[in-house]
């Protein structure tokens, strides 16, 4: 939480193109959008915010998380348009199918690209759209990135293996963001930057140490480890047929 506190879309995309891609994802002005592995409910809060007519369902796992979603809902005015639950990803049953589907920056909920668009395509209303963000290999992964990333190189697949993969699963790629190298840096500096200067600022608070250990072990692994090799596409996809 302290380390998106100034960044607080948790994925390398800036504010426009969360914004665009938003935009073309959802067209429809009473559209009804779910959001799994929503975080603090930021995509879906911008959305309702702009868009008076729809409504959105958020579900992410962490229970700090979602309360911090529906703070920031109710403070928004947002509450009456945004329902949130606190539940693995893989376990919701929608009630009413929405017309557009977000998952991004969680496919590990589901356990893979793969899984998450057959996961996310549950809850998809006819001619519904979906909005995949997932990790690719911008250049093959050496040991270190993999280490740094605690994963295995079949993790991840090149920018062409991943539209691939998912035109092999019976979706057409309407539209993509690949994040550039600024929007990863801007992130990443954000998400360390944040937590160093919340620990150098409360001193005395009895996580201030492992704060800053931690932002210190997330920015070798990043600077170390997988910056420039490891990519991330924000897919619109729509059915095939
Ligand atoms: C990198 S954040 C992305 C958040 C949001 N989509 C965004 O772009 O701002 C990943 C989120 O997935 C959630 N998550 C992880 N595993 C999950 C699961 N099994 N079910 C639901 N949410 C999960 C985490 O709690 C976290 O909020």
């Amino acid at each position: 939480m302290l380390a998106h506190a100034d960044h607080p879309i948790s994925a390398p995309v800036n504010d426009a193109n969360v914004h665009k891609l938003m935009a073309r994802a959802v067209v429809a002005p009473d559209s009804h959008v779910l959001d799994l592995g929503c975080g603090t409910g930021t995509w879906l809060q911008r959305l309702l915010a702009e868009r008076p007519g729809t409504t959105g369902v958020g579900v992410d796992s962490g229970p700090r998380t979602v309360e911090a979603a529906r703070r920031s809902a109710e403070e928004l005015g947002l509450a009456d348009r945004l329902t949130l639950h606190c539940l693995d990803a893989k376990e919701y049953r929608c009630e009413r199918r929405a017309d557009a589907v977000f998952c991004v920056g969680a496919t590990h909920a589901f356990g893979g690209l793969r899984e998450t668009v057959l996961g996310c395509a549950e809850h998809l209303a006819e001619g519904g759209t979906m909005l995949i963000g997932d990790g690719f290999w911008e250049r093959p992964p050496g040991e270190a990135t993999l280490r740094a990333l605690d994963c295995t190189a079949e993790e991840y697949r090149d920018l062409h293996g991943t539209v691939e993969l998912v035109e092999k699963l019976g979706w057409q790629v309407v539209y993509a963001h690949t994040s550039t190298l600024d929007e990863w840096d801007d992130y990443e500096w954000n998400w360390t930057g944040s937590l160093t200067r919340w620990a150098l600022t409360n001193p005395g608070h009895e996580a201030a140490a492992d704060a800053l250990e931690e932002a210190a072990r997330h920015r070798t692994a990043w600077l170390n480890g997988y910056r420039g090799t490891l990519g991330f596409v924000t897919m619109l996809l729509m059915r095939n047929d």
